[in-house]
């Protein structure tokens, strides 16, 4: 059992909670993620670890509440336990000290890029931040992506926060003002849409792309095969071969068809889930008239 130590509220629909996991934090790096399960009879589901304090011994994950396992989980409140939290899974971020890295996190994926751009600056490379999200309500973690990098540069599709448009469009402006040479890596996680734009971006120029991907995932050990992904033209697992991958070779098309696979089930889910939300409102709400009668 897991105690959420606190929670808060970050952005539209995005939550944040500090989870008591000493075992978890003490092996965390940059780049990993866990498998949690809400209930003894629940689905897993992967979230990656947005941040870690090894000393106290918790983890910080940040979640978008897009379905039912999301939505559940925002229900917990501080003192609650999450039965199921294995982990850290995946391979850590390549981090390293003596490169000029431009941290790339869209969307939700902000929470993914966060340890990594606070591993590159803790270990001594230049780092420069791209965040972006559709409006400023979605945006998240400015001030902490400030403080982990040189130079922080925030995006957003509608204007209402920072430049108005896309981070590739960011991306592009810093590839021409620095130049293609200058950047050793681009690190980016974000919908599946964006790394694949940002892939696009820097492939003439050769730069060094790595993304984390998001496929479907269910045990985290490499058996169920639900995170097959090709690279290269190779079928690798997400869960134990990365989650990060070399982004020119991320066979893009065949990631977002898979992702798309359950969406039928997945939308019924959040209907069933919001059904029984509306029956224990009700009942509650019947409870609370019968009181007062
Ligand atoms: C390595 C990894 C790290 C992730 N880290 C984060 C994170 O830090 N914060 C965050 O908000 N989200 C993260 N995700 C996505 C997150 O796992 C899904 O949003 C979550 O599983 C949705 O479940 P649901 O029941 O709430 O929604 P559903 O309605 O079941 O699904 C909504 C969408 O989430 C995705 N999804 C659903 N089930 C899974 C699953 N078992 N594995 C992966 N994706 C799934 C699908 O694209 C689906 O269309 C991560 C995914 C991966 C693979
Ligand atoms: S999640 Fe089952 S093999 Fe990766």
């Amino acid at each position: 059992m897991y105690e959420i130590l606190t929670k808060a509220v970050i952005a539209e629909k995005t939550k944040e909670v500090v989870i008591a996991a000493p075992h978890i934090a003490a092996n965390a790096a940059p780049g990993q993620f866990v498998i949690l399960r809400n209930r003894e009879e629940g689905e897993r589901y992967p979230l990656t670890i947005a941040d870690f304090d090894h000393e106290q011994g918790t983890i910080t994950l940040v979640f978008l509440e897009i379905g039912k396992s999301t939505y559940e989980l925002g229900q917990f409140e501080p003192g609650d336990r999450v039965p199921d939290v294995v982990g850290p899974l995946g391979h850590p971020s390549d981090i390293r000290g003596d490169l000029n890295v431009v941290c790339v996190g869209g969307g939700v994926g902000i929470a993914a890029i966060h340890p990594i751009a606070k591993g590159f600056r803790a270990a001594g490379s230049h780092v420069i931040s791209v965040i972006g999200a559709k409006t400023a309500d979605l945006l998240f973690y400015e001030a902490q992506m400030r403080t982990f990098s040189h130079e922080l540069l925030v995006t957003t599709d509608d204007g209402s926060r920072g430049r108005r448009g896309f981070v590739t469009n960011a991306l592009a402006e810093l590839i021409d003002r620095d130049g293609a040479t200058s950047i050793h890596r681009v690190i980016a996680v974000g919908p599946s849409v964006m790394m694949r734009a940002v892939a696009e971006e820097t492939r003439p120029h050769r730069i060094k792309t790595i993304v984390s991907l998001n496929p479907i995932m269910v045990d985290g050990t490499g058996m169920c095969g639900g995170c097959r992904v090709e690279v290269g033209g190779e079928t690798k697992f997400a869960c134990v071969d990365g989650p990060e991958f070399d982004a020119h070779k991320v066979d893009f098309d065949l990631l977002m068809a898979r992702q798309r696979m359950y969406s039928t089930n997945e939308s019924q889910a959040m209907q069933e889930c919001r059904l029984e939300e509306d029956i224990e409102q009700a009942r509650s709400n019947s409870r609370t008239e019968d009181t007062d009668r």
